[in-house]
C-alpha cells in the first residue's frame, strides 16, 4: 500500500500534491513536463474558449514571501487542450481540465467540449481575479448555481470548483451547502487575494502592469487565509465536498497542514514556478519521512483531524 496515495471522490492519485492551475500548464511541453514528474496529478492552464494573448507586461512579480499576478489567462484556446490530452505523457496520473468563460454561454459550450475528451475530472474556475469589466462569478452565488447546474448534468467525471477567498463565514456556509446541492464533487481553495499589490521603494513603480497595478496575490502571505478557507468549507459542508488546497505551499510540513484542516489533496503555485517541476519529488520525499517520524501509515488517518488549540 503506497502511504501517499489519496482519493478525490473517484480519482485515485498517487500522491496529494500538484500543480496550480496557471503554472508550468500552458503548452503541450510544460504539461509533459507535469507528467514526467512526481506530480500526483496534471491540471491544464485555464481554458477559454478562444486563444489569448494575456495582459501586458509586466504581469507577473515574485517577491519575498508573496506574489502578485494579473496574466489576463493566456492559453492557446479550449481546441488545443482538447486535441492534445489524447498524446499527454501523463505518466499513469490523472488529468484535469480547467475552464474559464466569460458568461454562463460560454461556461456550456467549454463543458461540452472538455466532456468528449479523456480529462478524469473538470476544475470550473470561478474565480479569476484579473479580468478587467468581469467581476468574480463566485461571488454572486445565483449566477455561479446557474453555471454549476447546466454543467453537472453534462459531465460524469467529478466536477470541481476553483474559489477565491471568501470574507465572511456566512458566504462559505451557503456557498458550501448549495454547492452540495448541486452535485459539486470538489472545491479548489483558493485562488489567489483579488486585490493584492506590491511596489518597488526605489523606483516607486508598480511591480505589474494591468488594471492599475492591482491583481491576483498569491505565495507563503496566502497561506493562513486558504487554511481558513478549507477548515470552513469542510466543517460547512459537513465534510461532504472533497477539497484541494492551494495557497503557500513548499514544503511537506505545508501539505499536512491542509490535510489536517481538511483537504483532500493541495496544488502548488509560486513555489512551482520558482523551483520547476522537481518540487514535488522534494515535497514527497518531506512529506513520507514527517509520516514516519509520527507514525502515521497513511494520510486518510489525518484529513480533517484538526484538533482544538486547548
Ligand atoms: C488568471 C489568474 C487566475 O487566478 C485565474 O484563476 C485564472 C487566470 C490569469 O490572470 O491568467
Amino acid at each position: 500500500m503506497n502511504p501517499l496515495q489519496t482519493h478525490i471522490r473517484g480519482l485515485t492519485l498517487e500522491n496529494p500534491v500538484m500543480n496550480a492551475s496557471g503554472i508550468w500548464c500552458t503548452t503541450l511541453e510544460e504539461l509533459n513536463q507535469i507528467g514526467h514528474s512526481q506530480s500526483g496529478a496534471i491540471v491544464t492552464k485555464s481554458m477559454t474558449l478562444k486563444e489569448r494573448n494575456g495582459n501586458p507586461e509586466p504581469r507577473f512579480a515574485v517577491e519575498e514571501g508573496y506574489s502578485v499576478n494579473s496574466m489576463g489567462l493566456p492559453n492557446p484556446g479550449v481546441d488545443y487542450y482538447c486535441q492534445h490530452v489524447k498524446n499527454l505523457e501523463r505518466g499513469g496520473k490523472p488529468v484535469i481540465a480547467s475552464i474559464a468563460g466569460f458568461s454562463v454561454q460560454e461556461y456550456t459550450e467549454l463543458m461540452a467540449r472538455v466532456a468528449r475528451q479523456p480529462f478524469d475530472a473538470v476544475e470550473v474556475n470561478l474565480s479569476c481575479p484579473n479580468l478587467e469589466s468581469k467581476g468574480i462569478f463566485a461571488y454572486d452565488l445565483e449566477t455561479a448555481s446557474t453555471i454549476l447546474e447546466k454543467l453537472r448534468g453534462m459531465l460524469t467525471a467529478p466536477m470541481g470548483v476553483k474559489l477565491p477567498p471568501y470574507g465572511t463565514r456566512n458566504e462559505i456556509s451557503q456557498t458550501a451547502k448549495r454547492f452540495v446541492e448541486l452535485g459539486v464533487d470538489f472545491v479548489t481553495l483558493v485562488n489567489s487575494y483579488p486585490l493584492g499589490c506590491a511596489i518597488d521603494a526605489d523606483t516607486r513603480k508598480l511591480k505589474i502592469a494591468p488594471n492599475g497595478g492591482v491583481g491576483g496575490l498569491g505565495g507563503k502571505a496566502l497561506k493562513p487565509i486558504a487554511l481558513g478557507q478549507v477548515l470552513l468549507f469542510a466543517q460547512e459542508s459537513d465534510h461532504k465536498l472533497a477539497i484541494i488546497g492551494v495557497g503557500g505551499v513548499d514544503s511537506g510540513r505545508d501539505v499536512i497542514e491542509y490535510l489536517t484542516a481538511g483537504a483532500s489533496a493541495v496544488q502548488i503555485a509560486t513555489a512551482l514556478h520558482t523551483e520547476s517541476p522537481s518540487i514535488f519529488k522534494r515535497i514527497n520525499k518531506e512529506l513520507l519521512l514527517f509520516m514516519k517520524e509520527k507514525h502515521i501509515a497513511s494520510l486518510s488517518d489525518i484529513i480533517g483531524t484538526v484538533k482544538s488549540a486547548q
